[in-house]
Protein backbone atom coordinates (compact mmCIF):
# COMPACT_ATOMS: atom_id res chain seq x y z
CA UNK A 1 0.00 0.00 0.00
CA UNK A 2 1.53 3.29 -0.56
CA UNK A 3 0.24 5.98 2.14
CA UNK A 4 1.38 8.65 0.29
CA UNK A 5 -1.12 12.00 1.17
CA UNK A 6 -0.62 10.56 4.70
CA UNK A 7 3.18 11.20 4.60
CA UNK A 8 2.85 14.58 3.44
CA UNK A 9 -0.11 15.22 5.90
CA UNK A 10 1.70 13.93 8.90
CA UNK A 11 4.75 16.48 7.73
CA UNK A 12 2.29 18.51 7.63
CA UNK A 13 0.61 17.83 11.32
CA UNK A 14 4.29 17.82 12.91
CA UNK A 15 4.59 21.80 12.19
CA UNK A 16 1.31 22.10 14.34
CA UNK A 17 0.66 18.93 16.43
CA UNK A 18 3.22 17.03 19.17
CA UNK A 19 3.98 14.38 17.37
CA UNK A 20 1.40 15.29 14.71
CA UNK A 21 -1.58 13.66 16.97
CA UNK A 22 -3.47 14.77 19.61
CA UNK A 23 -3.06 10.98 21.85
CA UNK A 24 -0.23 9.41 22.17
CA UNK A 25 -0.83 5.92 20.49
CA UNK A 26 -2.10 7.00 17.23
CA UNK A 27 1.70 8.66 16.60
CA UNK A 28 2.46 4.37 15.20
CA UNK A 29 5.71 4.65 18.11
CA UNK A 30 4.42 1.10 19.21
CA UNK A 31 4.85 -0.07 15.93
CA UNK A 32 7.08 2.23 13.55
CA UNK A 33 6.32 3.77 10.81
CA UNK A 34 4.24 7.07 10.18
CA UNK A 35 0.83 7.34 11.31
CA UNK A 36 -1.95 6.64 8.64
CA UNK A 37 -4.45 9.78 8.81
CA UNK A 38 -8.09 8.73 7.94
CA UNK A 39 -10.75 10.64 6.17
CA UNK A 40 -13.97 8.47 6.96
CA UNK A 41 -15.81 5.65 8.75
CA UNK A 42 -18.28 3.77 7.27
CA UNK A 43 -19.79 0.73 8.96
CA UNK A 44 -16.88 -1.30 9.61
CA UNK A 45 -14.68 0.09 7.59
CA UNK A 46 -12.18 3.13 8.26
CA UNK A 47 -10.83 4.88 5.06
CA UNK A 48 -7.18 6.51 4.85
CA UNK A 49 -6.75 9.85 2.87
CA UNK A 50 -5.30 7.41 0.49
CA UNK A 51 -8.42 5.38 -0.68
CA UNK A 52 -7.48 2.63 1.22
CA UNK A 53 -10.27 0.67 3.21
CA UNK A 54 -9.59 -1.27 6.04
CA UNK A 55 -11.56 -3.43 8.02
CA UNK A 56 -11.31 -1.70 11.92
CA UNK A 57 -11.26 -4.01 14.66
CA UNK A 58 -10.02 -0.28 17.16
CA UNK A 59 -13.27 0.75 16.94
CA UNK A 60 -12.07 4.12 17.73
CA UNK A 61 -10.63 2.66 20.77
CA UNK A 62 -14.33 1.10 21.75
CA UNK A 63 -17.02 3.75 21.47
CA UNK A 64 -18.28 1.90 17.83
CA UNK A 65 -20.27 -1.37 19.10
CA UNK A 66 -22.14 -0.67 16.21
CA UNK A 67 -19.74 0.54 13.76
CA UNK A 68 -19.01 4.14 11.99
CA UNK A 69 -22.07 6.44 11.66
CA UNK A 70 -25.23 4.01 12.33
CA UNK A 71 -27.84 5.36 10.50
CA UNK A 72 -30.00 6.52 13.52
CA UNK A 73 -27.13 7.85 15.29
CA UNK A 74 -26.73 9.88 12.35
CA UNK A 75 -30.36 10.43 12.47
CA UNK A 76 -30.52 11.54 15.93
CA UNK A 77 -27.98 14.00 15.65
CA UNK A 78 -29.23 15.59 12.59
CA UNK A 79 -32.81 15.98 14.10
CA UNK A 80 -31.09 17.51 17.36
CA UNK A 81 -29.35 20.46 14.97
CA UNK A 82 -32.40 21.85 14.00
CA UNK A 83 -32.75 22.49 17.91
CA UNK A 84 -29.51 22.97 19.31
CA UNK A 85 -25.69 22.36 19.54
CA UNK A 86 -25.36 23.68 22.68
CA UNK A 87 -27.30 25.03 25.37
CA UNK A 88 -26.20 24.70 28.90
CA UNK A 89 -29.33 24.66 30.51
CA UNK A 90 -30.99 21.30 31.73
CA UNK A 91 -33.01 19.55 28.47
CA UNK A 92 -35.04 16.60 28.13
CA UNK A 93 -32.59 14.47 26.60
CA UNK A 94 -30.44 14.36 29.54
CA UNK A 95 -33.33 12.93 31.44
CA UNK A 96 -33.72 10.35 28.49
CA UNK A 97 -30.28 9.07 28.39
CA UNK A 98 -30.08 8.82 32.39
CA UNK A 99 -33.16 6.91 31.91
CA UNK A 100 -32.19 4.53 29.64
CA UNK A 101 -28.80 3.86 31.35
CA UNK A 102 -30.38 3.62 34.95
CA UNK A 103 -33.85 2.05 34.64
CA UNK A 104 -32.50 -1.49 33.28
CA UNK A 105 -28.84 -1.29 34.74
CA UNK A 106 -30.73 -0.72 38.01
CA UNK A 107 -32.87 -4.15 37.68
CA UNK A 108 -29.81 -5.98 38.06
CA UNK A 109 -27.67 -3.29 39.53
CA UNK A 110 -29.78 -2.09 42.52
CA UNK A 111 -26.39 0.34 43.27
CA UNK A 112 -26.99 2.32 39.85
CA UNK A 113 -29.61 5.29 41.16
CA UNK A 114 -28.23 8.74 40.06
CA UNK A 115 -26.30 9.37 37.33
CA UNK A 116 -24.02 12.76 36.35
CA UNK A 117 -22.97 13.11 32.52
CA UNK A 118 -19.44 14.70 31.76
CA UNK A 119 -17.60 15.15 28.26
CA UNK A 120 -14.89 12.09 28.91
CA UNK A 121 -14.00 9.12 30.42
CA UNK A 122 -11.08 11.00 32.33
CA UNK A 123 -13.58 13.22 33.61
CA UNK A 124 -15.96 10.46 34.64
CA UNK A 125 -12.71 8.92 36.62
CA UNK A 126 -11.73 12.32 38.04
CA UNK A 127 -15.09 13.31 39.82
CA UNK A 128 -16.02 9.54 40.77
CA UNK A 129 -12.50 9.45 42.96
CA UNK A 130 -13.61 13.71 44.35
CA UNK A 131 -16.43 12.20 45.31
CA UNK A 132 -15.75 9.13 46.93
CA UNK A 133 -13.15 10.59 48.99
CA UNK A 134 -15.69 13.68 49.38
CA UNK A 135 -18.62 10.92 50.67
CA UNK A 136 -15.99 9.05 52.88
CA UNK A 137 -13.67 12.35 54.24
CA UNK A 138 -10.50 9.55 53.39
CA UNK A 139 -8.02 10.25 51.38
CA UNK A 140 -5.83 7.27 49.86
CA UNK A 141 -6.96 5.06 46.63
CA UNK A 142 -5.91 1.74 45.62
CA UNK A 143 -5.49 1.03 41.84
CA UNK A 144 -3.82 -1.68 39.73
CA UNK A 145 -1.37 -2.08 37.79
CA UNK A 146 -2.03 -2.97 34.17
CA UNK A 147 -5.22 -1.03 34.86
CA UNK A 148 -5.80 2.81 32.91
CA UNK A 149 -8.95 4.98 34.04
CA UNK A 150 -7.48 8.62 32.04
CA UNK A 151 -4.70 10.67 32.56
CA UNK A 152 -5.99 12.70 35.52
CA UNK A 153 -2.93 13.39 37.99
CA UNK A 154 -3.90 10.94 41.06
CA UNK A 155 -4.16 7.93 38.84
CA UNK A 156 -0.75 8.64 36.05
CA UNK A 157 0.88 6.66 38.61
CA UNK A 158 3.04 3.04 39.25
CA UNK A 159 3.89 0.90 41.78
CA UNK A 160 6.82 2.23 44.56
CA UNK A 161 8.93 -0.07 45.29
CA UNK A 162 7.83 -2.68 47.95
CA UNK A 163 3.55 -3.93 48.29
CA UNK A 164 1.49 -1.51 49.04
CA UNK A 165 3.81 1.50 48.86
CA UNK A 166 3.35 4.86 48.25
CA UNK A 167 3.08 4.88 44.34
CA UNK A 168 5.62 7.07 42.09
CA UNK A 169 4.10 9.21 39.01
CA UNK A 170 3.82 7.53 35.78
CA UNK A 171 4.67 11.02 34.22
CA UNK A 172 6.31 14.25 34.81
CA UNK A 173 4.37 17.09 36.49
CA UNK A 174 2.56 15.16 38.55
CA UNK A 175 3.56 16.34 42.12
CA UNK A 176 4.67 13.92 44.35
CA UNK A 177 2.46 14.72 47.26
CA UNK A 178 -0.58 13.89 44.59
CA UNK A 179 1.02 10.42 43.96
CA UNK A 180 1.55 9.33 47.70
CA UNK A 181 -2.00 9.18 48.07
CA UNK A 182 -1.99 6.33 45.46
CA UNK A 183 -1.54 3.06 46.07
CA UNK A 184 -0.39 0.91 43.57
CA UNK A 185 -0.98 -3.11 43.59
CA UNK A 186 -1.04 -6.14 41.42
CA UNK A 187 -4.14 -7.33 39.90
CA UNK A 188 -5.39 -10.99 41.18
CA UNK A 189 -3.61 -11.05 44.52
CA UNK A 190 -5.79 -10.56 47.84
CA UNK A 191 -2.39 -10.33 49.75
CA UNK A 192 -1.32 -7.22 48.72
CA UNK A 193 -5.07 -5.44 48.81
CA UNK A 194 -5.47 -7.26 52.92
CA UNK A 195 -1.85 -5.60 53.09
CA UNK A 196 -2.53 -2.00 52.23
CA UNK A 197 -6.31 -1.85 54.16
CA UNK A 198 -3.75 -3.68 57.42
CA UNK A 199 -1.59 -0.08 56.60
CA UNK A 200 -3.65 2.13 55.73
CA UNK A 201 -6.44 1.54 57.96
CA UNK A 202 -9.10 4.50 58.04
CA UNK A 203 -7.76 6.38 55.21
CA UNK A 204 -9.01 4.08 51.73
CA UNK A 205 -11.86 6.03 50.22
CA UNK A 206 -11.87 3.46 47.59
CA UNK A 207 -10.46 1.02 45.11
CA UNK A 208 -10.78 1.72 41.49
CA UNK A 209 -10.98 -1.20 39.33
CA UNK A 210 -11.60 -1.79 35.95
CA UNK A 211 -13.46 -5.05 36.19
CA UNK A 212 -12.31 -5.90 33.07
CA UNK A 213 -8.84 -4.93 32.36
CA UNK A 214 -8.33 -4.07 29.32
CA UNK A 215 -5.79 -1.13 28.49
CA UNK A 216 -2.95 -3.40 29.14
CA UNK A 217 -3.84 -6.48 27.18
CA UNK A 218 -7.13 -7.95 28.51
CA UNK A 219 -6.32 -8.92 32.12
CA UNK A 220 -9.80 -11.01 32.61
CA UNK A 221 -9.88 -11.58 36.27
CA UNK A 222 -10.97 -14.09 38.65
CA UNK A 223 -14.66 -13.53 40.00
CA UNK A 224 -13.42 -14.12 43.28
CA UNK A 225 -10.92 -11.21 43.39
CA UNK A 226 -13.70 -9.04 41.98
CA UNK A 227 -15.73 -10.10 44.66
CA UNK A 228 -13.11 -10.11 47.60
CA UNK A 229 -12.51 -6.15 46.56
CA UNK A 230 -16.51 -6.14 47.38
CA UNK A 231 -16.32 -7.40 50.51
CA UNK A 232 -12.99 -5.72 52.24
CA UNK A 233 -14.57 -2.43 50.74
CA UNK A 234 -17.74 -2.88 52.60
CA UNK A 235 -15.74 -4.13 55.87
CA UNK A 236 -13.30 -1.11 55.50
CA UNK A 237 -16.13 1.64 55.00
CA UNK A 238 -14.10 2.54 51.34
CA UNK A 239 -16.16 2.82 48.10
CA UNK A 240 -15.50 0.13 45.13
CA UNK A 241 -15.35 2.18 42.17
CA UNK A 242 -16.04 0.05 38.75
CA UNK A 243 -14.58 1.71 35.98
CA UNK A 244 -16.71 0.77 33.20
CA UNK A 245 -15.67 3.27 30.34
CA UNK A 246 -14.81 0.41 28.27
CA UNK A 247 -16.52 -2.80 29.64
CA UNK A 248 -19.71 -0.54 30.13
CA UNK A 249 -22.55 -1.25 27.26
CA UNK A 250 -19.94 -3.75 25.99
CA UNK A 251 -19.52 -6.80 27.71
CA UNK A 252 -23.23 -6.72 28.12
CA UNK A 253 -25.54 -3.55 28.64
CA UNK A 254 -25.30 -3.80 32.29
CA UNK A 255 -21.44 -4.18 31.85
CA UNK A 256 -19.20 -6.11 34.10
CA UNK A 257 -21.06 -5.36 37.24
CA UNK A 258 -24.16 -7.12 35.50
CA UNK A 259 -22.04 -9.97 34.14
CA UNK A 260 -20.24 -10.63 37.41
CA UNK A 261 -23.22 -9.45 39.44
CA UNK A 262 -21.01 -7.53 41.62
CA UNK A 263 -22.52 -4.05 42.91
CA UNK A 264 -20.12 -1.58 42.88
CA UNK A 265 -20.47 1.81 44.86
CA UNK A 266 -19.67 3.75 41.90
CA UNK A 267 -19.17 2.74 38.67
CA UNK A 268 -18.33 5.00 35.53
CA UNK A 269 -18.84 4.90 32.16
CA UNK A 270 -17.43 6.97 28.17
CA UNK A 271 -17.21 5.33 24.82
CA UNK A 272 -20.16 3.38 24.03
CA UNK A 273 -22.28 5.45 25.71
CA UNK A 274 -21.80 8.56 23.54
CA UNK A 275 -22.18 6.97 20.44
CA UNK A 276 -19.41 8.58 19.19
CA UNK A 277 -19.37 11.93 20.70
CA UNK A 278 -17.31 12.43 23.85
CA UNK A 279 -19.47 11.38 26.71
CA UNK A 280 -18.40 10.10 30.05
CA UNK A 281 -20.66 9.96 33.45
CA UNK A 282 -20.25 8.39 37.00
CA UNK A 283 -23.55 6.57 38.47
CA UNK A 284 -24.22 5.11 41.72
CA UNK A 285 -25.91 5.58 44.81
CA UNK A 286 -28.66 7.72 45.28
CA UNK A 287 -27.12 8.79 49.05
CA UNK A 288 -23.11 9.27 47.40
CA UNK A 289 -24.88 11.57 45.04
CA UNK A 290 -26.30 13.84 47.65
CA UNK A 291 -22.83 15.01 48.15
CA UNK A 292 -22.03 16.22 45.03
CA UNK A 293 -23.01 19.91 44.21
CA UNK A 294 -24.98 22.15 43.92
CA UNK A 295 -26.76 19.33 46.69
CA UNK A 296 -23.66 19.04 48.74
CA UNK A 297 -19.84 19.82 49.09
CA UNK A 298 -18.27 18.03 46.73
CA UNK A 299 -17.78 20.23 43.57
CA UNK A 300 -18.17 19.21 40.02
CA UNK A 301 -19.47 21.16 36.98
CA UNK A 302 -18.76 20.97 32.91
CA UNK A 303 -19.74 24.12 30.30
CA UNK A 304 -20.17 21.05 27.92
CA UNK A 305 -21.39 18.22 30.13
CA UNK A 306 -24.68 16.56 28.71
CA UNK A 307 -24.33 18.38 25.39
CA UNK A 308 -27.42 18.29 23.34
CA UNK A 309 -25.92 16.69 20.71
CA UNK A 310 -23.95 14.15 23.02
CA UNK A 311 -26.87 13.13 24.67
CA UNK A 312 -28.62 12.53 21.07
CA UNK A 313 -26.23 10.25 20.17
CA UNK A 314 -25.54 8.24 23.01
CA UNK A 315 -29.28 7.84 23.21
CA UNK A 316 -30.24 6.79 19.54
CA UNK A 317 -26.41 4.37 20.62
CA UNK A 318 -28.18 2.85 23.26
CA UNK A 319 -31.55 2.22 21.91
CA UNK A 320 -29.61 -0.18 19.14
CA UNK A 321 -27.85 -2.17 22.15
CA UNK A 322 -30.71 -5.13 23.09
CA UNK A 323 -30.40 -8.64 23.80
CA UNK A 324 -29.83 -10.38 20.07
CA UNK A 325 -26.84 -7.85 19.34
CA UNK A 326 -25.04 -9.25 22.13
CA UNK A 327 -25.78 -12.54 21.01
CA UNK A 328 -24.57 -12.04 17.65
CA UNK A 329 -21.22 -10.16 19.02
CA UNK A 330 -20.93 -13.24 20.75
CA UNK A 331 -21.14 -15.36 18.23
CA UNK A 332 -18.88 -13.98 15.67
CA UNK A 333 -16.29 -13.31 19.13
CA UNK A 334 -16.30 -17.39 19.55
CA UNK A 335 -16.09 -17.70 15.72
CA UNK A 336 -12.70 -15.63 15.42
CA UNK A 337 -11.39 -16.54 18.68
CA UNK A 338 -11.56 -20.23 17.44
CA UNK A 339 -10.33 -19.59 14.20
CA UNK A 340 -7.26 -17.89 15.35
CA UNK A 341 -6.68 -20.70 18.13
CA UNK A 342 -6.61 -23.40 15.41
CA UNK A 343 -4.06 -20.93 13.23
CA UNK A 344 -2.25 -20.37 16.10
CA UNK A 345 -1.95 -23.81 16.85
CA UNK A 346 -1.11 -25.04 13.36
CA UNK A 347 1.26 -22.07 12.59
CA UNK A 348 2.11 -19.42 14.86
CA UNK A 349 2.67 -21.00 18.72
CA UNK A 350 3.96 -18.46 20.12
CA UNK A 351 0.79 -16.34 19.48
CA UNK A 352 -2.54 -16.33 21.65
CA UNK A 353 -5.95 -14.36 21.85
CA UNK A 354 -7.98 -13.91 24.82
CA UNK A 355 -11.22 -12.82 24.51
CA UNK A 356 -14.81 -11.35 26.37
CA UNK A 357 -17.92 -11.02 24.58
CA UNK A 358 -16.50 -8.33 21.92
CA UNK A 359 -13.19 -7.73 22.86
CA UNK A 360 -10.44 -9.60 22.24
CA UNK A 361 -6.67 -9.69 22.61
CA UNK A 362 -3.90 -10.83 20.36
CA UNK A 363 -0.92 -12.08 22.42
CA UNK A 364 3.00 -13.27 21.79
CA UNK A 365 3.42 -15.71 25.14
CA UNK A 366 4.44 -18.73 24.26
CA UNK A 367 3.26 -20.35 27.92
CA UNK A 368 -0.61 -20.77 27.61
CA UNK A 369 -1.63 -19.91 31.13
CA UNK A 370 -4.03 -17.16 31.34
CA UNK A 371 -2.90 -13.65 32.22
CA UNK A 372 -4.09 -11.89 34.44
CA UNK A 373 -1.41 -9.37 36.02
CA UNK A 374 0.58 -6.83 33.80
CA UNK A 375 4.06 -8.32 34.83
CA UNK A 376 3.33 -11.30 32.68
CA UNK A 377 3.26 -9.43 29.73
CA UNK A 378 6.51 -9.94 27.85
CA UNK A 379 7.35 -6.34 26.24
CA UNK A 380 9.80 -7.89 24.11
CA UNK A 381 7.18 -9.83 22.11
CA UNK A 382 6.31 -6.12 20.99
CA UNK A 383 8.57 -6.11 18.12
CA UNK A 384 6.65 -9.14 16.72
CA UNK A 385 3.45 -7.44 17.07
CA UNK A 386 4.81 -4.60 15.33
CA UNK A 387 5.36 -6.85 12.28
CA UNK A 388 1.76 -8.61 12.59
CA UNK A 389 0.10 -5.02 13.06
CA UNK A 390 1.89 -3.72 9.46
CA UNK A 391 1.47 -7.51 7.96
CA UNK A 392 -2.46 -6.70 8.47
CA UNK A 393 -2.32 -3.27 7.90
CA UNK A 394 -0.82 -3.26 4.34
CA UNK A 395 -3.48 -5.79 3.90
CA UNK A 396 -6.59 -3.87 4.73
CA UNK A 397 -6.58 -4.84 8.60
CA UNK A 398 -6.82 -1.97 10.98
CA UNK A 399 -5.80 -3.75 14.35
CA UNK A 400 -4.53 -0.93 17.24
CA UNK A 401 -1.66 0.12 16.78
CA UNK A 402 0.03 -1.09 20.30
CA UNK A 403 0.29 -4.44 21.25
CA UNK A 404 -0.98 -3.47 24.25
CA UNK A 405 -4.08 -2.71 23.25
CA UNK A 406 -7.15 -5.09 22.46
CA UNK A 407 -9.32 -5.44 19.53
CA UNK A 408 -13.33 -4.86 19.54
CA UNK A 409 -16.07 -6.25 17.01
CA UNK A 410 -18.67 -4.38 15.70
CA UNK A 411 -22.09 -5.21 14.61
CA UNK A 412 -21.48 -4.50 10.85
CA UNK A 413 -18.47 -6.92 10.55
CA UNK A 414 -20.15 -10.06 8.56
CA UNK A 415 -18.58 -13.70 8.75
CA UNK A 416 -17.06 -13.04 5.59
CA UNK A 417 -15.21 -9.88 6.89
CA UNK A 418 -14.02 -12.07 10.21
CA UNK A 419 -12.45 -14.47 6.95
CA UNK A 420 -11.10 -12.12 5.17
CA UNK A 421 -9.32 -11.08 8.50
CA UNK A 422 -8.49 -14.93 9.29
CA UNK A 423 -7.11 -15.47 6.30
CA UNK A 424 -4.67 -12.47 6.34
CA UNK A 425 -3.55 -13.67 9.31
CA UNK A 426 -3.28 -17.36 8.25
CA UNK A 427 -0.68 -15.74 5.64
CA UNK A 428 1.33 -14.59 8.53
CA UNK A 429 4.84 -15.46 9.36
CA UNK A 430 6.89 -14.48 12.37
C1 LIG B 1 -11.13 2.07 31.48
C2 LIG B 1 -10.88 3.49 31.03
N1 LIG B 1 -11.11 4.48 31.89
C3 LIG B 1 -10.94 5.77 31.53
C4 LIG B 1 -10.49 6.10 30.28
C5 LIG B 1 -10.32 7.52 29.89
O1 LIG B 1 -11.29 7.89 28.98
P1 LIG B 1 -11.06 9.13 27.99
O2 LIG B 1 -9.97 8.72 27.05
O3 LIG B 1 -12.39 9.32 27.34
O4 LIG B 1 -10.68 10.29 28.85
C6 LIG B 1 -10.23 5.09 29.36
C7 LIG B 1 -9.75 5.41 27.99
O5 LIG B 1 -9.31 4.60 27.25
C8 LIG B 1 -10.43 3.75 29.73
O6 LIG B 1 -10.21 2.75 28.89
Amino acid sequence: MNFKRSKVLYEEALKFLPAGVNSPVRAFRQVGGTPIYFLKGEGCYLIDEDQHRFLDFCNSWGPLITGHRHPEIIRALEKQLNYSLTLGTPHYLEIELAKKVIEPIQKEIPTIQKIRFVSSGTEAVMSAIRLARGYTGKNKIIKFEGCYHGHLDSLLVKAGSGLATFGQPSSLGIPKSFSEQTIVLPLDSEESVEEAFKKYKGDIACVIIEPVPANNGLLIQRKEFLKFLRTITLENESLLIFDEVISGFRVQYSGASGYYQIHPDLVTYGKILGGGLPVGAFAGKKEIFSMISPDGPVYQAGTLSGNPLAMAAGLAQLNLLNESIYKDLEDKGQYLESNLKKIFEEKLPEFSIVRLASIFWIYINSKKEPIRRADQIHSDSMSIYAKFFHHCLNRGIYLAPSGYEVGFLSTPMTYQDLNVFLEVVNEFKI
